[in-house]
């Protein structure tokens, strides 16, 4: 039976950030911040904040137009669309049905995934198992955070960490060697209460009390957050080597979540990897959650950082709490 599944390869990707760069200096401004402090703790130097008319599905279509193109395929080829958010257009419908209007994939299935930072690596190993199977030839994966709309502006602990993007990937039958290896997924809601959005659910309905306690908003204790994140990134990424069979020496790029420069640093101090081999920009986008590996992954294709053959982990963290990793032969 094993035998006879396919393999599944990313044939293309794209990114789009918004064009409105909001720097540390800015935020001075508006709450009780440094640059200096924002730097040291986080590496993040800018991000970037959509437009008004820019919504999740709108930056992720420019994403999706991109991926489409450097695959070489067009809209109305793609079987399924997989958007991982946690910032959709509205509660319903999917981002996905709403990405598939604008680009006019009229024959694909449409589905939105939420599994916070880690949503990019479900939707590719979701989009892997299609594909292996036979089930489908062509997928679209979608990561697009609006997490401006969502952060409180006036809590400095988190509005000084988070940003706007979208990345895409187009996931096809591959015809070479190059592949998606392996994936894992993991996860912890016993931790559901260190990184969350409390209210607009079922739990809390929209009320003036909901939005007078600030609840449509993140909340985040970050400290505790980021011990979690350190350990289970490499945890994570140690799994799905031994799930491949390889080590951390087979390697070509680590591109991590991009949360913390710190916890990236940590990671890739666990795998033992030099500077050269790990993709960062969390200085220019900060958080963007679900967005920040398709983004880096796009942007270091574009660079020409990442080479037919390469191995190539992804290895994210995020609110449940869920972790994921990818291997990539590219
Ligand atoms: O993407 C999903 C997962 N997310 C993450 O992985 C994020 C994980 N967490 C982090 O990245 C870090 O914990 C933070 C960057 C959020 C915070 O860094 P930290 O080193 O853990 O700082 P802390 O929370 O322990 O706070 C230290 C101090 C506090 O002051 P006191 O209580 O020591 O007087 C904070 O009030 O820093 C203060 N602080 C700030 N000061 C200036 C918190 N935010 C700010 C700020 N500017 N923006």
């Amino acid at each position: 039976m094993v035998q006879h599944l396919k393999h599944a390869y990313i044939a293309g990707t794209g990114y789009y950030v918004p064009k409105k760069v909001l720097t540390n200096k800015d935020l001075e401004k508006i709450v009780d911040t440094s640059d200096e402090w924002i730097t040291t703790r986080t590496g993040i130097k800018e991000r970037r904040i959509a437009a008004r008319e820019e919504t999740t599905s709108v930056i992720g279509a420019k994403a999706a137009k991109q991926a489409l193109k450097a695959a070489g395929i067009k809209a109305d080829e793609l079987d399924l669309i997989i958007t991982a958010t946690i910032t959709p257009d509205m509660p319903f419908p999917a981002t996905s049905a709403l990405i598939q209007n604008i680009i006019g994939a009229c024959k694909a299935g449409v589905v939105d995934i939420e599994a916070a930072c880690s949503g990019y690596i479900y939707a590719i190993s979701m989009a892997n198992q299609f594909i292996r199977t036979g089930e489908y030839k062509n997928i679209l994966i979608v990561a697009s955070e609006i997490l401006s709309r969502i952060t409180d502006w006036e809590d400095r602990n988190t509005c000084v960490l988070f940003g706007d993007a979208a990345g895409a990937a187009v996931i096809r039958e591959s015809q070479s060697k190059s592949e998606i290896i392996a994936a894992y997924l993991g996860g912890d809601g016993a931790y559901k209460d260190l990184l969350y959005l409390p209210g607009g659910g079922s739990l809390n309905p929209v009320s003036k009390a909901t939005i007078d306690k600030r609840l449509h908003y993140i909340k985040m204790k970050g400290n505790e957050t980021f011990k979690v994140a350190v350990t289970q990134m490499s945890l994570s990424a140690e799994k799905v080597l031994e799930k491949a069979g390889m080590t951390k020496k087979d390697v070509s790029l680590l591109v991590p979540h991009q949360a913390n420069l710190r916890i990236i640093q940590a990671v890739q101090k666990r795998l033992e990897l030099p500077d050269d081999k790990v993709y960062i920009n969390v200085n220019r986008y900060g958080n963007t959650s679900a967005a920040t590996i398709a983004v880096a992954i796009a942007e270091a294709v574009q660079e020409g950082k990442v080479k037919k053959g390469d191995i190539i982990l992804f290895v994210a963290f995020g609110g449940g709490f869920t972790w994921a990793s990818a291997l990539i032969r590219w």
